[in-house]
């Protein structure tokens, strides 16, 4: 590609990220296999969908509308797909509609919640970053409001806010360019309130896309993809760049602490999106993440600064000593485990494998204790985005369960939600629902059970 026809085009837009035009409603659909009776809930995943007219050259991927493509499983049926846009103020007026609900004053910014779906408290929440609240959904997909958690978030919401298994409240890790030199840590209690905030001040302003805790310690991301100013002023699509000289650190915050209780460990440069899990081991802190050695560098378009691959750190929480390994060299990205054991030592991990252009292919499951690597190889024909693992009813082992992902038949160019023995991803899928519709390659997704 030339680059002018470089600067006409964008990745982004195009192959699977390209965006769908319909919002669709499908119910009984057609099954390949035997759904497991124990899934009785909804899989549901959201992503960067815009609406109308794009300008390619200014089109950064994590500013599209937001998308929530939802499939509803009980009884080992596939009770129905639907697609919706995530109504914002933009969204509703481009569609034409009144705007939503919001408790929020009328300038408070909602950016648009295209980066995740979660269950907390009974409620849905599309949710996205970089300042923006939570867009509660219905069961069903339709937008209810713009939430302020009942009165208590302070200000911006993130992608990533993470369970603790052990607890059942959401540690959030938060940014806002507003903010300066500083970012602020959540607790989301299991009321669904806001019930602890805690800033801590930061070089710079970083972008911090996603959280890792242990049970001594909440993990922060302190890396040199941060704001730009003079990129906002101009309109920059996304205005967080790569800056050479920011330091790059991984702060640990006591559990209970305060922002200047922070230890920060200095790394060597590299972007993380997505922990894939950390726990204690000793004085030691360990963490398996996706790592990206650069971010909005020369592409500022979307991720594609070089391969993303999976590694480990080892953070010594007294000396501020570390070490760092490889422990699979193939792209990969959106890292998943079995979410009984986020902050707690784990032994596999689930990630969709990268191909050009941050195109999702492969289905990959790595053990981390021995580094065997499993990795599907009908990837001609199917590319697989971000594996969700549900552990079986009774399960008695780490791995006894099922692994999810949504997968674009490319013979067909219709999407399928495929279903894994966790223990078997290699082999034919236990069950495949067949969605009437494509569903662009997005961000994150979760299986959230009936109830939750
Ligand atoms: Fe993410």
């Amino acid at each position: 590609m030339t680059a002018l026809e470089n600067e006409r085009r964008n990745p982004f837009l195009e192959g699977n990220l390209a965006p769908v035009t319909e919002e669709v409603t499908a119910f009984d659909l057609e099954v390949t296999g035997t759904l497991p009776a124990d899934l009785d809930g909804r899989y549901l995943r959201n992503g960067p969908n815009p609406i109308g007219y794009v300008n390619p050259a200014k089109y950064h991927w994590f500013t599209g509308h937001g998308m929530v493509h939802g499939l509803r499983l009980r009884d080992g049926k596939a009770e129905w797909y639907r697609n919706r846009w995530v109504r914002n103020n933009d969204v509703a007026d481009l569609l034409n509609e009144p705007r939503p609900q919001s408790d929020w004053p009328a300038d408070h910014g909602q950016f648009a919640a295209n980066t995740n779906v979660i269950g907390h408290n009974g409620k849905t929440f599309a949710i996205v970053e970089a300042g923006s609240p939570p867009i509660e959904l219905s069961y069903d997909l339709d937008t209810v409001r713009v939430s302020n958690l009942d009165g208590s978030l302070p200000h911006a919401f993130s992608a990533h806010p993470k369970k603790d298994p052990v607890t059942g409240e959401l540690h959030v890790m938060t940014y806002f360019w507003g903010w300066g030199n500083q970012v602020q840590y959540l607790v989301v209690g299991t009321d669904g309130r806001v019930r602890r905030h805690v800033d801590i001040p930061t070089t710079g302003g970083p972008m911090i896309h996603d959280i890792a805790f242990t049970q001594k310690y909440i993990l922060v991301f302190d890396l040199p993809a941060v704001f730009n100013l003079e990129a906002a002023m101009s309109g920059q699509g996304l205005p967080y760049f790569w800056d050479h000289d920011y330091p790059a650190r991984i702060g640990l915050l006591p559990r209970e602490g305060n922002g200047d209780d922070v230890k920060w460990i200095d790394i060597d440069p590299c972007y993380l999106f997505h922990p894939m899990n950390a726990y204690d081991d000793g004085d030691e802190v360990v963490l398996d993440a996706a790592r990206h050695s650069k971010m909005f560098d020369k592409e500022r378009r979307g991720p594609s600064e070089g391969p993303p691959t999976l590694d480990r750190w080892r953070l010594n929480a007294v000396t501020g000593a570390h070490t760092h390994e490889r422990i699979d060299d193939r792209p990969q990205e959106f890292p998943r485990i079995n979410e009984s054991l986020v902050g707690l030592r784990n032994q596999f991990g689930y990630t969709a494998g990268i191909g050009a252009g941050f195109k999702q292919d492969t289905l990959i499951k790595v053990n981390l204790d021995s580094r065997k690597v499993e990795a599907r190889n009908d990837t001609a024909r199917y590319g697989y985005g971000e594996p969700v693992f549900i552990p079986r009813e009774g399960a008695t082992a780490e791995d006894d369960g099922y692994v999810m992902a949504l997968r674009l038949d490319t013979e067909t160019q219709t999407s399928d939600l495929a279903i894994f023995n966790a223990q078997a991803i290699t082999e034919d899928p236990i069950a495949v629902v067949h969605v009437p519709a494509r569903i662009p390659n997005g961000f994150h997704g979760n299986w959230i059970p009936d109830g939750q």
